[in-house]
């Protein structure tokens, strides 16, 4: 528990959870993990609780953190943590990074590759490698090539998320953090027992983490990078039910007719082509979770082609969620339409 430090004289109040110390530890990830853990006040304990500081109180982190510990919301005169400097200081710009595991991917290439690295390493903990891509993701397997600039020569890292590990061969195999929320508003809709077909798994971010939920998940990929990635990934995570197929998710899909309550497409670029496999495995009431890519002033124009999909196989859809997941290039968005294919289950 060395992230925990005594409360001495403090300046103000501000808001924060009282939790029994043996369940300190657990309750501090969620917390950051939910995003309101307050980065600029120090954890404080005593004999008895620890306290850890809060950005703010709504009700889905009380119903998500109250699964994982029994606390209480307080006010408390929680110490300001030290300031660290942060690259931006250092640099006089703010650089455009993604940290996946301990290996940071800087976007701007070019001649500030080797000082916005030297700038990483100095103020971000925990960071041992700086890479940055020297191709687009392409190819059927959604993969990227990269430079060394700084640290260890390597591209296979450990990558943390929602409680679970992952092993990511970031040359070998597509992995992106940025997806992290959107996985957990997926995953957050699956129930024990339910059957999920994610048919462009990767390293298995959306599949692993239903299937801790108590969902029974057939995950594919067509990778044998990604797949072996994933096999080792359900293996650490103690996974044990879990089906992992390597192959085309069109004909893999097929096996699965009726079966589906979450089918999960997230091929942005392409998965309009698996659409009709996609709905003949989801069963009635079945719910797809659909990514593309679409322009900013037509963001859900998908919509047409998966009526038409639907309609080809004598099925019909109703649109449940969409939303924007993050931008993707300037006024192109990643778009998420969840739509339920209908009928009686
Ligand atoms: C954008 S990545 C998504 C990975 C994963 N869902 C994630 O969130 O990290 C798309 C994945 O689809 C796989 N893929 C592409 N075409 C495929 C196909 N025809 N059948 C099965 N998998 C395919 C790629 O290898 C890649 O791992």
């Amino acid at each position: 528990m060395d992230h925990f430090h005594s409360c001495r004289s403090m300046p103000d109040k501000s808001l924060g959870l009282r939790v029994e110390r043996k369940h300190g530890e657990r309750l501090r990830k969620s917390l950051v993990e939910s995003g309101l853990f307050d980065r600029s006040r120090k954890i404080c304990s005593d004999e008895t609780y620890v306290y850890l500081p809060a950005l703010e109180r709504n009700d889905e982190a009380d119903e998500a953190l109250s699964k994982v510990a029994s606390f209480q919301w307080i006010e408390l005169d929680f110490p300001a943590e030290e300031h660290q400097t942060t690259p931006e200081e250092l640099l006089g710009f703010r650089p455009s990074f993604e940290v996946v595991g301990d290996i940071a991917m800087i976007e701007d290439e070019g001649n500030d590759a080797e000082r916005i690295a030297s700038a990483l390493m100095a103020t971000c903990k925990g960071i041992r490698t700086v890479i940055a891509p020297i191709s687009d993701v392409e190819g059927e397997y959604r993969t990227r090539r990269f430079r060394h600039v700084a640290g260890d020569r390597r591209t296979v890292t450990v990558h943390r998320e929602h409680g679970l590990c992952y092993l990511v061969d970031l040359e070998g195999a597509y992995f992106t953090e940025r997806l992290g929320t959107e996985r957990k508003r997926v995953a957050d809709q699956t129930r024990p027992g339910q059957m999920v077909l994610d048919m462009f798994a990767g390293v298995g971010p959306f599949a692993l983490l239903m299937a801790k939920r108590g969902a029974r998940v057939v995950a594919i990929d067509k990778n044998p990078v990604a797949v072996k990635c994933l096999r080792e990934n359900a293996i650490r995570n103690k996974v044990l039910d879990i089906e992992i197929l390597e192959g085309d998710a069109r004909e893999l899909a097929l096996s699965y007719e009726n079966s589906a309550d979450h089918v999960i497409m997230n091929l942005p670029h392409s998965a309009s082509e698996f659409l009709d496999s996609a709905l003949r495995a989801a069963k009635p009431g079945g719910v797809i979770h659909y990514y593309c890519i679409a322009p900013e002033d037509d963001l859900y124009r998908d919509w047409k082609t998966i009526e038409s999909a639907a309609e080809r196989i004598g099925a019909s859809v109703e649109v449940v969620y969409q939303g924007i997941v993050r931008s993707y290039a300037p006024h192109r968005h990643n778009v998420v339409i969840d739509f339920r294919k209908k009928g009686s289950v």
